[in-house]
């Protein structure tokens, strides 16, 4: 972490909110506490919500669980965080609440707004703090945004709402989260692709026959009913969190760790994705979604999707990129399956025993790891094979190494200005264009999603060993 920090403002916008309470203010918590925010951090509430200090230092609370200290030390740091927090509430549209915000804050401190809303208050707000005078930043001290998806419901929306906040904020402040991008296995992908030579030359079709990113939750909308139905599961996790994925799989190296480099080779695959073609995709829908009270009784909103992505360029052309994304099915996984092909012409299939292929399994959650399906004599007097597993489980392989959560990494990144697990601009256009023909035919339409049980399988996937 670089020492030069000054102080530092964070402020949460959207502070009584689910996203502030149980990810972020929890997030902000674990770096105090483990000494990684500058000496002089202080932390501010922005709601609607008419709080007082202790109703909001209440609300919080609950949610600072101390995972990297000891139990004894627990409440101190507890009680100091909260001693640096503060809460003042206000419209997003006026700038009365802002202007008492702003008095609040301290000056010539470094600024973070984190804007833990729902996006279309995004531009409004950003004018009201611009008005507020809070986005002042000069060669010695800067201010960042950060922004929660969903970046848009399509091309032009996204567009809209980034020439919005582009009036007030150059892209180098903005900071564009999608928390996948933060998990420690995510993160471990290009670690696993570029740090050991072994799977350098077998990453292509040559060798590569199908990767699946499978994603699912056995829980439904809980609640988030009305969000969700707006959305859709594509706009929801696949735009973003799985295409991003996918990106990391398929992407060249990149020469440098420099994050525009990163970006550039992510962008690059993104732009190879050919647009979605509706043959491409099963749609699907829980029973009793509709049961949800924000939920309309006829939705026709998808929360499974199966979907084909192809990639049109040297490396990847032939090999299906499948995203399977469902709610209210019976597991909460996410994991990436490699399938390689079946070796041609092997010797043993002479024998009429011939190996089944390799599969690397890279498992995002629950359970983080790598397992590697290796063939393997069976011991004994006869040539058979059977697949075993080369297991990587983080929980083994690490003991009691405590796995940070997604937003802790990223917020730390923010605060030290590395961008290369933030979206681009670019990049975003780049997703929404795969995605934005697809969902307009699905809604024109009115393309009806198969129905599959909750807590059941949902659809087959694609990627079949050989
Ligand atoms: C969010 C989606 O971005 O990610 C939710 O809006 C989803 O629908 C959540 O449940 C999953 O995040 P995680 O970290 O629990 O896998």
């Amino acid at each position: 972490m670089k020492k030069d920090l000054k102080n530092l403002d964070i402020v949460v916008l959207g502070a009584s909110g689910n996203l502030a309470q149980t990810k972020i203010f929890p997030a902000l918590f674990a770096l105090f506490s483990q000494g990684l925010l500058p000496e002089k951090v202080k932390f501010y509430g922005f709601a609607r919500s008419q709080l007082s200090q202790t109703e909001f230092k209440e609300q919080i609370m609950p949610n600072l669980t101390c995972r990297y200290t000891p139990d004894h030390s627990c409440g101190d740091f507890v009680e100091k965080f909260l001693e640096r927090s503060y809460y003042c509430n206000g419209k997003y549209d006026s700038i009365d609440g802002l202007n008492s915000l702003a008095s609040h804050l301290t000056k010539d401190a470094n600024r973070i707004f984190y804007m833990a809303l729902p996006p279309e208050i995004f531009p409004m707000l950003t004018k009201s703090i611009a008005m507020a005078g809070l986005l002042g930043s000069d060669a010695d001290k800067w201010v960042r945004v950060v922004i929660e998806k969903p970046f848009g419901r399509d091309r032009a929306s996204s567009d809209e709402l980034n020439s919005e906040l582009l009036k007030e904020f150059s892209e180098k402040q903005i900071y564009r989260i999608d928390h996948y991008l933060g998990k420690e296995m995510v993160q471990n992908i290009m670690v696993l692709r570029f740090a050991n030579q072994i799977f350098k030359p077998l990453w292509n079709s040559k060798y590569i026959k199908c990767v699946e990113i499978d994603w699912q939750e056995n829980i439904g909308v809980e609640g988030r009913g009305g969000y969700f139905d707006n959305y859709g599961i594509i706009r929801d996790v696949v735009q973003n969190h799985l295409l991003q994925l996918v990106t990391l799989v398929a992407m060249d190296e990149p020469e440098s760790l420099d994050a525009d480099v990163i970006r550039d080779r992510k962008l690059a695959v993104l732009h190879d994705i050919e647009i979605v073609n509706i043959e491409d995709l099963i749609l699907g829908q829980y029973t009793n979604y509709t049961d949800d009270p924000m939920v309309p009784d006829k939705s026709l909103t998808p929360t499974f999707v199966n979907v084909k992505l192809k990639i049109d360029n040297a490396e990847w052309r032939d090999v299906p990129f499948v995203i399977r994304a469902g709610k209210g099915l019976n597991a909460k996984k996410n994991e990436i399956r490699i399938l390689f092909r079946k070796p041609e012409g092997n010797i043993f299939c002479q024998l009429d025993n011939c190996p089944p292929a390799n599969e690397l399994i890279i498992r995002i959650q629950p359970d983080e790891g790598i397992h590697f399906n290796i063939v393997s004599k069976v011991p004994g007097l006869k040539m058979q094979f059977q697949e075993k597993d080369l297991d990587l489980s983080y929980k083994s392989a690490f003991g009691d190494a405590i796995i940070p959560e997604a937003y802790e990494s990223l917020l730390l990144d923010v605060i030290n200005g590395e961008k290369a697990l933030f979206i681009r601009n670019d990049e975003l256009e780049a997703a929404w264009d795969i995605f934005t023909p697809v969902l307009r035919y699905i809604e024109e339409n009115k393309i009806k999603p198969e129905n599959y049980v909750f807590g059941s399988k949902g659809f087959d996937r694609i990627c079949k060993k050989e």
